[in-house]
């Protein structure tokens, strides 16, 4: 079945349609930058313009960079604070057109790695972190998942926010080589190691194409991957997402 699937973050929207059954991209990947301020209107007209972009009438998945509960945005660190409390998935449906089904964009990649990525066949527990302007987090045991973890927002030992400390957006702003970030973030995997004892860890977004810069900073016990599908899997996975609310 094919599905547009879509990834709402902090600087890009970006869509492609995606065959649910072997988790590849049939279109080109589209990406419009995200609307400033991103309130739910500008959000959702985006979201319009990428399925008119891709001549896109049917259901359409979306990786959103807040906890949501059933369809309603719970939280928005990255976003406009009008989406807290707003029911984003009956928004968006409204706005397209289109039958629209949101859910958290970390928890969306982690269900394209377990499904056809680096986490397939593990029955472990898995944490699937996600590095772009906040730190997302997905948390599997068995393949199953448990959502809105949020463990970016923990606070570490030296009192900062994880996400304020290595997200990518940490990186940049703080102008970081990419070893003085793998020790931030080698700082925050220590954290969720000793919290979660994970067997896999799975890592998505930019950085996860740039592991072999920042793999010596490592020193968790649990092996660390980069994700199958790169920054990718938040596409993908917003249309498995969807297609498992379709039935
Ligand atoms: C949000 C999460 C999201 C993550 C990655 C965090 O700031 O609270 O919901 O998964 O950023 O976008």
């Amino acid at each position: 079945m094919n599905i547009l699937g879509v990834d709402v973050g902090g600087s890009g929207i970006k869509g492609a349609i995606v065959d649910t059954t072997s988790g590849n991209l049939v279109s080109e990947r589209i990406r419009i930058e995200t609307p400033q301020p991103a309130t739910p209107e500008a959000v959702g007209l985006t979201i319009k313009e990428l399925a008119r972009q891709h001549g896109w009438t049917g259901p359409i998945g979306i990786g959103f960079p807040a906890a949501i509960q059933h369809g309603i945005a719970r939280t928005a660190a990255n976003i406009d604070k009008a989406f807290i409390g707003t029911s984003v998935s009956e928004l968006f449906s409204t706005q397209t057109g289109c039958p629209v089904y949101v859910a958290n964009d970390a928890d969306v990649a982690g269900l394209a790695e377990m499904r056809f990525g680096a986490g397939k066949d593990h029955h472990g527990v898995v944490l699937i972190v996600t590095i772009g302007t906040g730190l997302g987090t997905a948390l599997f045991t068995n393949g199953q998942l448990l959502p809105n973890t949020e463990l970016g927002h923990i606070y570490l030992d030296n009192g900062i926010e994880a996400e304020r400390f290595a997200s990518e957006a940490a990186r940049d702003a703080d102008a970081l080589k990419w070893k003085q970030w793998g020790t931030r973030f080698n700082h925050y995997l220590c954290a969720m190691e000793a919290l979660l004892w994970p067997d896999l860890v799975i890592l998505g977004g930019g950085a996860s194409s740039k592991m072999e810069k920042f793999a010596s900073q490592i020193t968790i016990k649990a092996p660390v991957v980069p994700a199958k599908f790169l920054n990718q899997a938040g596409i993908v996975g917003a249309a498995l997402y969807a297609q498992s609310q379709l039935g």
